[in-house]
């Protein structure tokens, strides 16, 4: 019999295209046509007659989802021995409870850490610049013309960038703002290498606190844990030079949105710049009120070569597991 493989989500066509018909052990695919997200039911189903699922940002697959897969399969144990995530945050499954019920997870580390370095750039320049605020005023029809005073900005150029979360993708974004924006960078990640912030000329920060005072625009590139949810709260943006930037390509959770909107508002902080957020797709309509916050529909990795290349790594890591060896990227 062929192994069952569940997919979550549409996936690129020449994802799915290599799943169905060239994967080298035969595969019965379960695709998702509607696209729609599965709910806990949907996610305990997948888990318990599939023997691997394909999931997505979008699943979360908490301790209740394992349960019920476990009650539901036969011999009390999940079916699937394997959720490969087609993205590189796994902070949507319970990776505690995973290990508990013997699914092992694994992940896409590496093919989008540039597009999603290029979109915090971007939004650090539509924060700083006023950007968005232009084009929802020139497409309203309220653009008056030309004038010395209109829409004034900060200067990306030469200000001082911290960095929290000095992984890839921190460094991907360290990179861009140092070589291309003369930008001083400032981390914070106890495990980041010296050798790997020299080259980009970054110097570390020991506390949050210190990198929030010393920094004019602020990003962050940590993974969303219990340790770092609401990190930035309304104690650490105290903490934020007065006209500050925030900018967030990592996790929503990472951010307390209520803390965020109050600085916002109060001008404490003079833009933020975000792609994700908590409970996402909800977002918070404290942040859809203020005009000093770019709001971006979580598009960091959205190009074409980068999903397909997250789906071609999502299943290299699938066809490992079915034919027995170890997947490359194993988170556990
Ligand atoms: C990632 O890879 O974690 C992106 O946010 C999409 O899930």
């Amino acid at each position: 019999m062929r192994p069952v493989v569940a997919v979550t989500r549409r996936l690129p066509a020449p994802v799915e295209a290599r799943l169905t018909s060239a994967l080298t052990t035969a595969v019965d695919a379960r695709l998702n046509a509607d696209d729609r997200p599965l709910d806990a039911d949907g996610l305990a189903d997948a888990l318990a007659t599939a023997d691997a699922v394909l999931c997505t940002v979008t699943d979360r697959i908490d301790a209740a989802v394992f349960a019920e897969a476990a009650r539901r399969a036969p011999d009390g144990r999940p079916r699937a021995g394997l959720l490969a995530n087609f993205g590189v945050g796994v902070n949507h499954i319970d990776l505690e409870a995973a290990r508990a019920h013997g699914v092992a997870v694994t992940n896409t580390p590496g093919v989008l850490t540039d597009d999603t370095a290029d979109v915090a750039i971007a939004l650090m320049l539509m924060a700083a610049r006023r950007l968005g605020e232009g084009e929802r005023e020139l497409r309203a029809g309220r653009w008056s013309g030309w004038r010395p005073t209109h829409l004034l900005g900060t200067s990306l150029t030469g200000a001082t960038l911290g960095i929290v979360g000095f992984g890839r993708i921190g460094q991907a974004v360290a990179r861009r703002a140092h070589h291309g924006f003369g930008m001083p960078v400032r981390y914070l990640n106890p495990s980041a290498r010296d050798a790997e912030a020299a080259a980009v000329g970054a110097t570390r920060c020991g506390t949050l606190a210190e990198l929030l005072t010393t920094s004019d625009v602020v990003s962050l590139h940590c993974p969303a844990t219990p340790a770092t949810r609401h990190l930035i709260d309304a104690a650490a943006l105290a903490h934020a030079r007065p006209g500050a930037i925030l900018v967030n390509t990592a996790r929503g959770d990472v951010v307390d949105a209520d803390a965020l909107a109050d600085a916002l508002r109060a001008g404490r902080l003079a833009a933020a710049g975000l792609d994700v957020y908590e409970g996402e797709p909800r977002v918070p309509p404290a942040l859809l009120a203020l005009e000093n916050v770019v709001l971006l529909p979580h598009l960091g990795s959205a190009t074409v070569r980068t999903r397909r290349a997250m789906g071609d790594r999502a299943l290299d890591n699938l066809e490992a597991f079915l034919a027995g060896r170890t997947p490359p990227d194993r988170v556990i």
